[in-house]
């Protein structure tokens, strides 16, 4: 059962693809007051949602807030990250789904000033909120998914593993990178270009003196079977004569400031402007430039910096200037100092900036901060609608770094500037089910860790839980230590990890594109599926990977292994040196399991089927049609095998699945 209700003049953020007649406030569980809601939390009452955020799967005891963020320190103080995801479902005494649509910010306190009680305050009045009620979280999420419509599709060599980093900046770079995989047979399907392909960070060009040959390397290592996947920024250099700012000013498809004048930013390459993502004649008009890089062979892009990032307003920047040259010649005291030291550190992404803006959405002019989330959503849109139009019938890899409910159905999203931290591979694996919930299906986070510098054992063990989400790349900061995996010691010990991704490829495909047009999740937490179970919804850190298998990756450092949780008999399979190890079948309780450094382990559920395939070094190689097949029980039940050819936008459930028996 859906309820939407509708408070004061709500933009229309088109997040939802349907909309059910809007009804009178009236619900037992949430009280309104001041466009506020409040409800009260019971004991065991888990909350799950909120897409991309920091802490737990239940996000029960902190405050959060959405509104896109570029904040590179994805600690447990912080309130919100690069997405703004307003879903969530309340599993107490009954099962309730909860849409906040709005393009501004909106504050979740979920026990945090009191532990048994829940708070929603969207920052502005003029919303809409959506109830769901279902018989379980899994019932709700896919009322929800039909409401927000199907989740994107990439071509399924978007699924091989990619290397990526912010620093290459040469052919033979690339070539390098390509041949390190590939003479040391590590399989390998993508090499991202960061911004250093680019003429001094200026969208849609190619430094001609360090990739002379740009379309040449393109095809040269499409010829090895590996995608170039360049960046696209979200802010246009101001510079005369680059026709990309020349049309954009010409025309006036710049975001304004008050006075009417294009509103001007610092980002990578010093003075930016921002495209009007939102206006549809600008926002279209930046989508047709990704045809430049279309028409030179590319095939997929990554859209960044779309929170969009603002390292200071060429305002910001003066008035910081002159109040630091009134600090010139005083005694700078403890209070002084301070804030002399805090005028540079305050000039990134500050809300007085955001709030001296503005944009044209559907005919009407809106001051930026009213839909800050929209801008990261609308720039994937509009590139993904001129693909529609420049390439129909191929599938095209688009994913973005910011991101609101609605983009899901345009493009993917990655996780951000996360560091070669232990506890982020923990917030990796905790985030999946989250991102699904909300229409999030093609992600993953930077593995090994994007900022700080990855050790080889935190790079064996992110891999051996990145062979699992469908965005599986290395991806790493300048100036940190390189993090290619043919660069270490224990280079072997990856192959066979990323190896095992391939062998997984037709399941986790199959599984993808169930969860994609079924709209429901590929990463679930016990909790859905075990209801009755208490311990099962306390487990944050093993998740179920579609029908099934379960998994439990390691992520403390230095431990051999770790305790798993078994909600039913399970049997382990475990992936180790090339081969696959049919192991014990463990009854439901904990179990301690040996996990070497280099082992994968799955859980195999009783009367399920894994299908497997041999593996390959590419996407390419990859034989879908022929499997092995992992089982155990008495009562085994078919397994539906989704197949399409991965390129074309042919999506079908019925005709493309066939049963699997044993
Ligand atoms: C920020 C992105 O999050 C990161 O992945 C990228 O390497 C840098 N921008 C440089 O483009």
């Amino acid at each position: 059962m859906i309820k939407r209700y509708v408070f004061g003049d709500p933009v229309e953020t088109e997040s939802v693809l349907w909309k059910p007649e809007a009804a009178d406030w009236q619900d037992d569980r949430l009280f309104c007051r001041d466009n506020a809601f409040y409800g009260d939390l019971s004991g065991e009452e888990i909350v799950y949602g909120l897409g991309q955020n920091v802490r737990g799967i239940n996000k029960r005891g902190w405050l959060y807030e959405s509104y896109c963020t570029d904040d590179p320190r994805h600690t447990e103080e912080k309130h919100t990250l690069y997405g703004a995801h307003n879903f969530l479902v309340l599993d107490g005494a009954g099962v309730l789904g909860i849409f906040v649509d709005t393009p501004g910010n909106v504050v979740y306190d979920i026990g945090y000033t009191d532990s048994r009680k829940l708070s929603i305050a969207p920052q502005s009045a003029d919303f809409e909120l959506y109830l769901i009620e279902g018989e379980s979280p899994d019932a709700v999420v896919e009322v929800f998914r039909r409401l927000i419509g199907r989740s994107y599709i990439p071509p399924r060599w978007a699924f091989g593993y990619g290397q990526s980093r912010w620093g290459y900046d040469s052919m033979n770079q690339v070539r390098e990178v390509a041949a390190g995989y590939r003479d040391n047979h590590i399989p390998l399907d993508m090499i991202f270009l960061d911004i250093d392909y680019m003429e001094r960070y200026k969208d849609f060009t190619v430094d001609k003196e360090r990739f002379p040959d740009f379309r040449g390397l393109v095809a040269e290592m499409k010829e090895q079977d590996i995608r170039l996947v360049p960046i696209i920024d979200g802010g246009v250099k101001k510079e005369d004569g680059y026709d990309i700012y020349e049309e954009g000013k010409e025309k006036g498809y710049f975001c304004k400031d008050e006075e009417g004048e294009d509103f001007l930013l610092g980002v990578w390459p010093g003075r930016c402007c921002l495209p009007d993502m939102l206006q549809e004649e600008a926002g279209r008009w930046f989508g047709s430039k990704y045809k430049i890089l279309l028409d030179m062979g590319i095939e997929g892009f990554w859209n960044d910096m779309n929170e969009p990032a603002v390292f200071y307003s060429e305002k910001g920047l003066a008035e910081a200037f002159e109040k630091i040259d009134a600090f010139r010649t005083q005694n700078l005291d403890i209070q002084s100092f301070f804030e002399f030291q805090g005028l540079a550190a305050g000039l990134s992404n500050s809300p007085q900036d955001y709030a001296s803006f503005y944009h044209e959405y559907r005919g009407e002019r809106y001051r930026h901060d009213r839909v800050h989330n929209l801008f990261g959503y609308y720039m994937t849109r509009r590139a993904a609608e001129a693909f529609e139009e420049l390439e129909p019938e191929k599938r095209i890899l688009l994913f973005s770094r910011a991101s609101c409910i609605g983009m899901h159905r345009f493009g993917g999203i990655w996780q951000g500037d996360n560091h070669s931290w232990w506890s982020h591979l923990l917030l990796n694996i905790k985030m999946m089910p989250s991102l699904n919930m909300c229409g999030f299906l093609y992600t993953g986070a930077d593995i090994g860790g994007f900022g700080g510098d990855v050790t080889e054992d935190l790079l064996i063990r992110w891999l051996s839980f990145g062979v699992f989400t469908p965005l599986m790349r290395n991806h790493s900061a300048a100036g940190t230590r390189r993090q290619e995996v043919y660069r270490f010691g224990t280079a072997e010990l990856m192959r066979d990890v990323i190896s095992v991704r391939y062998k997984l490829l037709p399941y986790l495909y199959s599984e993808y594109m169930k969860a994609a047009l079924g709209g429901t999740m590929l990463f679930r937490p016990l909790g859905f599926a075990y209801r009755k179970d208490g311990i099962a919804g306390q487990v944050e850190d093993q998740l179920l990977v579609g029908e099934s298998i379960m998994i439990a990756p390691v992520h403390e450092q230095n431990a051999a292994g770790r305790t798993v949780y078994f909600p039913e008999p399970m049997k382990l399979l475990r992936f180790h040196g090339g081969n696959v190890l049919e192991e014990a079948v463990y009854p439901k309780g904990h179990a301690y399991i040996g996990m070497p450094l280099g082992d994968v382990c799955v859980f195999l559920r009783e009367n399920h089927i894994l299908p497997l395939s041999r593996g390959g070094e590419c996407v390419g190689d990859v034989d879908f049609a022929h499997l092995e097949r992992y089982v155990w029980g008495t009562d085994v039940k078919p397994y539906a095998y989704y197949r399409d050819d991965g390129e074309t936008k042919e999506f079908d459930l019925e005709k493309h699945v066939e049963m699997l028996t044993v």
